[in-house]
């Protein structure tokens, strides 16, 4: 009978599991799938180590968590084969654009803080992802625990943003970013397909998702993406800025992240209605080409502005 072996993320963390020797045959008993999926539903996220680094297992991995969302947005690209298959390709390729400079440190594909989707009404369960083509440093992408920066909050702060809904808009220029922004930060050459998505963006309604919202458990979730935030719901004002802005330094004060360092046999899921992440960034003379798969599935606690319906081209990479 097969069987998984799970170890902490790393001793210090709050969040997140190790689990090693995932196999195809594995994956076809219940008894592992449902183990699997109440360390997910517990932990947030799970490095699955020394996995065979194929598309079908990366899919055969994904449907343990639920069924899988397809992409449809322009401007993802990717093998048909593997398109089919509902993964995606997010990479860099030296000379492109999606280029910024932080404390005088040029990136390539970097990405703040966020939640997946934090511009649509619904949200996506959880992404799996695998990195295929691995830059020598950097390339990391970050974990923070929403659980943990709940209970790190100042309590007046927790207790100001408590209530309140964060309004999100489908924006890619980081120079549009109002809140969050790291210091020394500079966009250098934006992404040749961000000028589009954000364009497409500006036809679309506002979403609108909680700042804190409580799981099942009574637990209590901080969850605000400093990227894409757009005001705060009703406080359009100085002072609502005022305090989104100060929730996104708070963010930065209090987090405790996990960043990953990849290996091409890793594969990794995170709870994208706990979890925040983001992507260190690396040498854009280097490629890096990130695959991922969407995994469907709603809290129920955003919606879009005066009621609106949303059309497909909301789903996409981020
Ligand atoms: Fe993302």
């Amino acid at each position: 009978m097969p069987s998984i072996a799970v170890k902490p993320l790393r001793e210090d963390l709050s969040f997140g599991v190790r689990i090693v020797g995932v196999t195809q045959a594995a994956l076809e008993d219940d008894a592992i799938r449902k183990q699997i999926n109440a360390l997910f539903e517990q932990h947030g996220m799970i490095v699955f180590e020394e996995m065979e680094p194929s598309s079908q297992l990366h899919v055969a991995l994904s449907t343990v968590f639920g069924p899988l969302k397809k992409h449809p947005l322009p401007g993802v690209t990717q093998v048909d084969a593997e398109k089919e298959l509902g993964i995606i390709d997010i990479r860099h390729v030296p000379g492109t654009g999606g280029i910024v400079e932080i404390e005088g440190e040029r990136l390539a594909n970097w990405l703040p803080w966020h939640f997946d989707h934090c511009y649509n009404n619904e949200l996506n369960r959880a992404g799996v992802l695998r990195l295929i083509d691995i830059p020598p440093t950097g390339g990391m992408t970050g974990f923070a625990d929403g659980l943990q920066l709940y209970r790190a909050f100042s309590p007046a702060l927790r207790k100001r943003i408590e209530g309140r809904k964060v309004i999100y808009t489908l924006n890619l220029i980081y120079a549009n970013m109002r809140f969050g922004l790291p210091k020394g930060f500079r966009e250098l050459k934006v992404h040749e397909d961000a000028y589009k998505v954000t364009e497409s963006g500006k036809g679309m309604p506002r979403a609108i998702h909680p700042a804190v919202w409580t799981r099942p458990n009574g637990e209590k979730v901080l969850h605000v993406s400093p990227w894409m935030a757009a005001g705060i719901e009703l406080h359009e004002d100085a002072e609502g800025d005022a305090l989104l802005e100060s929730v996104c330094r708070e963010i930065a004060e209090k987090i405790r992240p996990y960043f990953h360092k990849w290996k091409s046999t890793d594969m990794l899921i995170w709870d994208n209605w706990r979890m925040l992440h983001c992507v260190s960034g690396h040498d854009p003379q280097q490629p890096r080409r990130m695959q991922r798969t969407t995994i469907k599935g709603d809290y129920g606690l955003g919606y879009f502005e005066n009621g609106a319906v949303g059309g497909k081209i909301l789903e996409m990479t981020v």
